[in-house]
């Protein structure tokens, strides 16, 4: 798989240099009490349904390594944290994979233009960056660059990684443990299952504080209401969503709001692009995306289930997944894409 040979050849390029980066985030974590990730701790995102009881609460002593059981999946045990999907292994599995299928259709990592700035050497955050197939990605590409991934759980690889590459648990929409205008570039994809709209507000006001004056945020988001061409299966599909969404707080179509929340937060120069992504037809990039998507849908199954009841019977809702998938393919269905970017004003 593209994925593991990519990885492979990611570790073979491991060195021993030592980062500022990691000193960076030890001084930060350290003042304020988080934890910190500094490839010495034992890597805990192993699978769970084998050696878990189904449902309990595990605290492993920090942040980011408490975990809740639940039907043999694992899930964050943090109750400040809103995320709704699993975070074990085969959650990881679907993101990683999700990464590739992203690049493919979209023909890029990033939209922002940082280019010349990564090549010189920049420092990039990764917000929510999950098992950080990105911020892998793009340390291999720009080794000039030195890339930070935060995420709630520890789901990124801590013991073997790029020396440009540093990670550290945090929640963003609390406090991001670094200091003011410490990057040129943040980026932050796929987090619409994660953030409250208070979560949202205070992110973007954390993200803000820790970019430097000029430099540039990038926000990336599927918009999972209103797909183009959406049959009448498919309509439940993603109106089930957003009211999943909406019942726990949550923007049922943020991607939509990136500009506006952005200008709310500060930012300035703000440019918005939209690709529709085909979902299950066409060609190998539309099929790759449907599995995707219904490999995801599956795994938010619960708490779509506490909107539709039916949907607690896995069969039945794999019924109605695959009808889904069929529908998308009759009426060539797309999904949106949307990722804006914007400046920190310089004064
Ligand atoms: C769907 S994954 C996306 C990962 C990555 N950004 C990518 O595009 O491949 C969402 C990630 O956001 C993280 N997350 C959700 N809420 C968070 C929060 N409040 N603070 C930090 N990370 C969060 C989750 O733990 C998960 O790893």
């Amino acid at each position: 798989m593209v994925f593991f040979s990519s990885l492979k050849n990611l570790f073979s390029r491991r060195d021993k240099r030592t980062s500022n980066a990691s000193s960076l985030q030890q001084a930060a974590s350290k003042k304020k009490g988080l934890a910190y990730s500094n490839g010495n701790q034992h890597s805990s995102n192993k699978s769970t349904a084998a050696n878990s009881p189904a449902n309990s609460t595990t605290n492993n002593s920090s942040n980011g390594h408490s975990f809740q059981y639940k039907d043999g999946r694992r899930y964050h045990g943090d109750s400040d944290v809103a995320y709704v999907l699993p975070n074990d292994d085969d959650e990881a599995d679907r993101v990683h994979q999700q990464h590739w299928i992203l690049r493919y259709a979209l023909q890029s990592n990033y939209q922002a233009p940082v280019t010349d700035q990564l090549e010189k050497g920049i420092t990039v955050l990764d917000s929510g960056c999950g098992p950080a197939t990105w911020t892998f990605e793009m340390g291999e590409a720009w080794p000039n660059s030195t890339f930070h991934g935060i995420d709630a759980s520890c789901v990124f690889p801590e013991n073997i990684k790029p020396a440009n590459v540093e990670f550290v648990i945090g929640n963003i929409a609390k406090e991001i443990p670094y200091p003011d205008n410490t990057f040129d570039y943040v980026h932050q994809r796929l987090l619409l299952l994660g953030l409250t709209n208070d979560d949202w507000e205070n992110a973007l006001k954390e993200l803000y504080r820790v970019l430097k004056p000029g430099g540039y945020i990038e926000l990336a988001e599927p918009d999972l209401q209103d797909l183009e061409n959406m049959g009448p299966i498919l309509r439940k599909l993603q109106y089930t969503m957003s009211d999943m969404l909406k019942s726990r707080n949550m923007p049922n179509k943020v991607a939509c709001e990136l500009e506006d929340r952005l200008i709310r937060a500060g930012f300035v120069n703000t440019k918005l692009k939209m690709t529709p992504l085909k979902l299950n037809h066409t060609d190998k990039a539309g099929k790759l995306l449907w599995d995707d998507y219904k490999h995801g849908y599956s795994n938010v199954r619960p708490v779509m289930a506490q909107i539709v009841p039916e949907w607690q019977d896995a069969e039945v809702y794999a019924r109605f997944l695959a009808d889904c998938g069929v529908e998308a393919e009759k009426n060539k269905t797309n999904v949106n894409w949307y990722a804006c970017y914007a400046q920190k004003p310089t004064q």
